[in-house]
């Protein structure tokens, strides 16, 4: 079995990773060349989100055909030699598989409106007249969750994208072809799987309107979720690689078991509650100051809950949907490098497996577009239209896009400060942030105190440390409003975790709290003196050890 609290996954987003042929498209070869980069970042597995064949209205996320490479990324040699060298660096290759829908332009949903019953089979249509839905629910990137089809008198469903139909696993040819996608990269030597919003796959057996939201609760960690995941993973063999599902709207009770190493589903899960805690009323497009006392309230229940049922979390702030993070809960300005650094420590050194976002771990931030035409995300374009039409002006609309949009993680990989910012040659396919000329890989390597080297620091300390791979994890100051605070535990060695959340000097710390350790690591340059009572300063992170441990 791996060890997963001593790994690290690096994410890549490889259309904004690097471009190697000056299209403006970053692509396999790119990712081929800052492998010596991630392996001295200390990375251990690489997720590379869908680099299939793919009509790319969701970028990648809509798949049409699981088995093969767009030539815009690539070639099938691409990433046979894409494997072989990161393994030749100690590096395992991790795919996305989207296995909750296809893009309507994969052979089986062609067949499925040419006709073919048998294809029909794999979506989920239902008879109807153009006039009306079968239920009220509602696509997840705006709209409903039903498209028309005149010539055959059916609907489909699509959770997400039109173009993007939902895989009815109810059929067990579905579920067979999948595995033997799987089956297709775990023998080309892929070593993990992301699973997208896999636990949206399980259907409920009739279909009602949601008289109380969009039609989440019917779908999401669905009836029979927990058998499909067991019989996914036991007939590929996957057991033994890493995996890890993305639960949208999840339930701790259902993480527990998709992660519980007993029940044989997962490695861990993602879950994006600590990521809502700056959404009004749940909702994302409307604005608010992140709620702090709910930020600890969530990893204090998720941390605790995975903790004592023996479930496993995915340790992450960023990915290619949410917004920087620096951006969101730390400071763009006076303080960015404190912030991107505590940031960093405060998921680091808590239980489970840390995942990098590319940019993340040199603090960069979002781009702050102020035009529609800056965006490309069918989301944020749908979204776009949807406040408008809900009497925002255009200006309003920015600002929440400029704040939401999936857009601000998906900006070039800040490589250098030269034109181009040493991801393309060419035009990239979507603007980088203006400030590339001094956030950048570049500087930061060269830099001894950045973010980068922090981050550096992070990883080690993971691997070195026992007490953080394998230690138990409590918190404590929970009333306190800006501290998150807590304490990992193993064989005798004790560690403190001492997060200030907030861009004020506010908290003080009674000596009680870390009389008896020693620093061994923190955010600001100076050597503090651990005398009397310790005051935090703007967005400090100080971790302690416990002397003699
Ligand atoms: C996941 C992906 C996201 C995609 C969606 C539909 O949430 O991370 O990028 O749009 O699933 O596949």
């Amino acid at each position: 079995m791996i060890d997963l609290g001593e790994k690290i996954v690096y994410q890549i987003y490889p259309k904004s990773f690097r471009d190697s042929n000056g299209d403006g498209l970053g692509d396999l070869p790119g990712v081929i060349e800052k492998l010596d980069y991630l392996q001295g970042l200390g990375a251990d597995y690489l997720w590379l989100t869908p680099v299939y064949p793919s009509p790319q209205n969701d970028n990648g996320y809509d798949v049409s055909d699981y088995c093969a490479i767009d030539p815009r990324f690539g070639t099938m040699e691409d990433m046979d030699r894409l494997i072989a060298e990161s393994e030749k660096r100690g590096l395992k290759v991790m795919l996305d598989m989207v296995f909750n829908h296809t893009s309507t332009a994969h052979e089986w949903f062609r067949k499925a409106l040419a006709g073919e019953k048998e294809y029909q089979d794999y979506y989920i249509f239902r008879d109807g007249t153009g006039d009306q839905l079968p239920t009220n629910w509602q696509s997840k990137f705006g709209g409903p969750a039903w498209e028309y089809v005149p010539a055959l008198g059916k609907w489909y469903l699509h959770l997400f994208d039109v173009t993007q139909a939902d895989l009815n696993w109810e059929n067990p040819r579905v579920r067979e072809e999948l595995k033997n996608v799987i089956r297709f990269w775990k023998g080309k030597g892929v070593k993990g799987f992301r699973f997208d919003v896999v636990n949206l796959i399980s259907k409920p057996e009739t279909f009602t309107d949601d008289l109380m939201g969009d039609g989440r609760r019917f779908y999401t960690d669905g009836p029979h979720i927990h058998e499909y995941l067991k019989e996914l993973t036991g007939d590929t063999g996957i057991e033994e690689l890493m995996t890890v599902g993305e639960m949208s709207s999840t339930h701790l009770k259902d993480c527990i078991r998709y992660s519980n190493p007993e029940e044989r589903e997962l490695s861990m899960c993602f879950h994006f509650h600590h990521l809502k805690v700056d959404y009004r009323d749940g909702d994302k497009w409307s604005l608010m100051e992140p709620d702090r006392m709910e930020l600890k309230r969530l990893f204090e229940e998720w941390q605790m809950g995975m903790q004592k049922a023996h479930g496993w979390n995915a340790l992450f702030w960023c990915n290619h949907d949410q917004p920087r993070i620096v951006s969101r809960l730390g400071d763009e300005g006076k303080y960015w490098k404190q912030s991107a650094k505590m940031l960093g420590a405060c998921i680091h050194l808590m239980q489970g497996t840390p995942y990098i976002y590319q940019g993340e771990e040199i603090g960069m931030m979002n781009p702050h577009f102020q035009e529609i035409g800056q965006y490309r995300d069918v989301e944020s374009l749908n979204y776009y239209g949807i406040l408008l039409e809900q009497g925002k002006t255009e200006k309003e609309a920015l600002e929440i896009l400029a704040a939401r949009s999936r857009d601000n993680s998906r900006t070039p990989m800040q490589w250098s400060g030269e034109d181009g910012c040493g991801f393309t040659e060419g035009t990239p396919w979507i603007e980088a942030a203006r400030n590339y000329g001094e956030i950048n890989v570049r500087t930061q390597m060269a830099e001894e105190d950045s973010i980068y080297h922090f981050y550096r620091k992070l990883i080690a300390m993971r691997k070195e440390k026992a007490v953080i791979s394998k230690g138990s994890i409590e918190f404590f100051m929970q009333e306190n409003p800006d501290v998150l605070a807590y304490r990992r535990r193993y064989q005798g060695e004790e560690v403190v975790v001492l997060n200030n959340l907030t861009g004020k000097e506010a908290a003080v710390l009674a000596e009680s709290v870390w009389c008896g350790y020693e620093k061994i690591l923190g955010n600001y340059e100076d050597s503090r003196t651990m005398e009397g009572a310790v005051r935090l300063r703007p967005f400090e992170v100080l971790v302690l050890e416990k002397r003699g441990s």
